[in-house]
């Protein structure tokens, strides 16, 4: 999928370690179906030349103000005007203290100025220099003016440190490239989303548990992101990195998922419920590890909290999805679930079919609301996760105008 078709970005490229990773940027920008032009500071020139830039841009790379070819070919002016985006990446310390004075002392602090286009920085410096005083300043100054700072992400560094400083991966930045142009149709949204299994403690070193890897949550959550909302992920134990934008809230258990559930749930708009909570905990922890002296045990459980049935018991509750997951009578069992927990939709999905549901990275589901259903066919959870968004943005929108 093209989903930066047609769009112009300006990418300027300044001059840190980072800035070998630029070719594979525009080539993956370009694969998205962006046109990429490329500026060049001169400090970016001692780490990447324009040649390698303009071969995989496709464009010839602009590297001074005073060029009076490249002015003929297309003037400052001109690319400032010609730019749906200025994406600064890697963004030095030194670039970033010119723009936040408002400099035009070279082309891409100049186009910067000179533009109307949204600006984006992808920051890229050593530890120090970004914790730096007058650094901080400097973004908090930008972040006022309405320019976008991507990152920095943390890491080892070219100088050997550890920290805050490393460039975005490329992928980040395709991500949030495409993102950046979505219909961003949940801006005054706050959702708070469910994810992944709960782990209820046998003792220190065993636990009760299911197969949920999390990743239908997460995509619920990155294609909230992407469509504007605010967006607050309560996870439980997986091994996925939490989508760029979110609120991140880690859980263990299925009463530490309550607990922060319906702390969260005050301001949200929206709750969906997609984690795959634990309906029994322990009853008594053992302290100490469980020896195997007997051929028998029995373990007593007791019943947790239904989170999604005590979220939709508030007085000021948000819009309510739940999730079912079945192995038969699909539909019969999810419309009980959706009367019986007093929730505005639920998606239910067949758990018993191979390559779908639990730990796959397929999915189908069914959207019942007490008065129609919607089929989502097969597909990536990624794509599932989108039009589920899109569906249950129209299901809230027609309760809230009802009101
Ligand atoms: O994580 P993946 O590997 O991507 O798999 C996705 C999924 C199969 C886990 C997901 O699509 C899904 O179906 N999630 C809900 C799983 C589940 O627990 O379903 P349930 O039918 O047992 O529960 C019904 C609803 O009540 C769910 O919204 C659940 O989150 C909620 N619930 C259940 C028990 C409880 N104590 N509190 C709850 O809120």
């Amino acid at each position: 999928m093209q989903t930066l078709q047609d769009k112009k970005i300006v990418l300027g490229v300044t001059g840190g370690i980072a800035a070998y990773k630029t070719p594979e940027l525009v080539r993956r920008l370009k694969d998205h179906g962006a046109d990429v032009r490329v500026v060049m500071t001169e400090g970016a020139k001692a780490f990447i030349t324009p040649l390698s830039l303009q071969a995989v841009s496709g464009n010839h790379v602009s590297d001074s103000l005073l060029d009076s070819q490249a002015e003929l070919a297309m003037g400052h002016i001109e690319l400032a005007k010609w730019a749906d985006m200025i994406l600064i990446a890697p963004a030095t310390a030194d670039v970033i203290a010119r723009i936040t004075a408002g400099m035009a002392n070279d082309l891409l602090s100049t186009l910067c100025l000179a533009t109307s286009a949204p600006i984006v920085i992808a920051p890229a410096m050593n530890q120090q220099m970004w914790h730096a005083k007058a650094t901080q300043a400097n973004i908090s100054t930008l972040i006022q003016r309405d320019v976008f700072i991507w990152g920095p992400g943390s890491g080892e560094q070219a100088c050997g440190d550890v920290g805050l400083g490393r460039m975005l991966d490329v992928d980040e930045i395709v991500t949030l490239s495409s993102d950046f142009f979505v219909d961003k149709y949940l801006q005054d949204q706050h959702w708070v989303i469910t994810a992944g299994p709960t782990r209820e403690a046998i003792d220190p070193v065993r636990y009760i548990s299911n197969h949920s890897s999390g990743k239908m949550g997460y995509a619920i959550a990155h294609a909230a992101i992407r469509a504007g909302a605010k967006v607050t992920l309560i996870s439980g134990p997986v091994n996925l990195a939490a989508p760029i934008g979110c609120e991140l809230i880690q859980v263990t258990s299925a009463q530490q998922m309550h607990e922060k559930a319906l702390k969260n749930v005050a301001q949200a708009t929206t709750f969906v419920a997609c984690a795959a909570v634990a309906d029994y905990r322990v009853a008594d922890i053992a302290e100490e590890k469980i020896k195997k002296d007997n051929e028998h045990m029995q373990v007593a459980l007791i019943k947790n909290r239904d989170i999604v049935a005590d979220v939709a018991k508030l007085a000021d509750k948000p819009f309510i999805v739940g999730f079912a997951a079945e192995t038969q009578n699909v539909e019969h069992y999810a419309r009980g679930k959706l009367m019986r927990k007093n929730l505005d939709l639920i998606a239910a999905n067949d758990v018993a079919k191979a390559g779908q549901g639990f730990n796959s990275d397929d999915n189908a589901l069914t959207l019942y609301s007490a008065i129609d259903k919607t089929d989502i066919p097969l597909a990536n959870k990624q794509i599932i996760a989108k039009q589920l968004v899109s569906l249950i943005n129209k299901h809230y929108l027609a309760k809230v105008t009802e009101k």
